[in-house]
């Protein structure tokens, strides 16, 4: 049985005040002009795990956006947030949808892939929607390569509740396939009293090598590509552009 975790249901009505859309606006550009140099005629994408819709928000300018969660609480709250984008509940492992888009997209949310297994089932998700000749894109947090522990926190003010967040990147597995992310969260409700809350998420860390091969024996073509957001922690993008051959 897995483990719920609360950030993506009891906590998911605070979503926008822990990163708003706008946060998101330099990286959704980046993966846009990646998804337009391959293939200037993208139109349709599908993005697996798709949370709050924060990265849709600024694709949905371009792109034709099927957007697939398995919270119910967080599609709800990308209805909200995009009423022009298809909304479909469903995990990313196992979702058939019957049919394909010219990209793919899997954003952090791959993260939450922490075993081999469930990594290959993601992608191979990703492989019976993609078209012939069609790109993934997936944004893994970490390479193994790449993975630093480190403390970040922030959080917004809203018109009546406020919201602030500490997130903890710890090495709890050391050289084996998972980290662990505890976060607290202080929020200060409409009548202006704070609680508090935490929660602990597992995710996956694979390397640079286990990626390709892993995308290969699905069927794509990969290749990793860095981008960076800026000079601060944490702002290097890790990105695997895969394709698919027009077979
Ligand atoms: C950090 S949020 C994604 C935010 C998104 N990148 C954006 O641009 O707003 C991670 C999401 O992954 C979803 N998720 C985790 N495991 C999943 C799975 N197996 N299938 C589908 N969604 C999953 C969670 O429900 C959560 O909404």
């Amino acid at each position: 049985m897995e483990r719920e975790m609360s950030l993506y249901r009891s906590l998911a009505e605070w979503m926008p005040l822990l990163t708003p859309a706008s946060n998101y606006r330099l990286e959704a550009s980046i993966y846009r002009r990646l998804f337009l140099a391959h293939d200037p005629q993208t139109r349709t994408v599908l993005e697996l795990g798709s949370g709050g819709g924060n990265n849709a928000y600024h694709l949905k300018r371009r792109f034709a956006m099927t957007l697939v969660d398995h919270s119910p609480d967080m599609l709800a709250l990308s209805q909200q947030q995009n009423p022009e984008c298809e909304h479909i509940l469903g995990d990313m492992r196992t979702v058939r949808l019957d049919r394909r888009f010219d990209a793919v997209f899997i954003h952090d949310a791959i993260a939450y892939m922490t075993t081999h297994e469930d990594l290959e089932r993601a992608l191979t998700t990703a492989y019976v929607h993609c078209k012939p000749g069609g790109q993934l894109l997936v944004q893994p947090d970490f390479f193994r390569e790449t993975f630093r522990p480190g403390t970040r926190h922030g959080g917004t003010d809203g018109p009546d509740r406020a919201m602030r967040y500490l997130m903890w990147i710890r090495d709890t597995e050391p050289g084996g396939c998972t980290y662990t992310t505890e976060f607290a969260f202080l929020l200060s409700h409409v009548d202006g009293h704070v609680t508090v809350e935490r929660d602990t998420h597992t995710m996956g860390l694979f390397s640079e090598q286990q990626w390709l091969d892993l995308l290969a024996r699905v069927g794509f073509v990969g290749e990793i590509v860095g981008e960076t957001l800026g000079e601060e922690e944490y702002s290097h993008l890790n990105i695997l552009l895969a394709r698919k051959c027009h077979c």
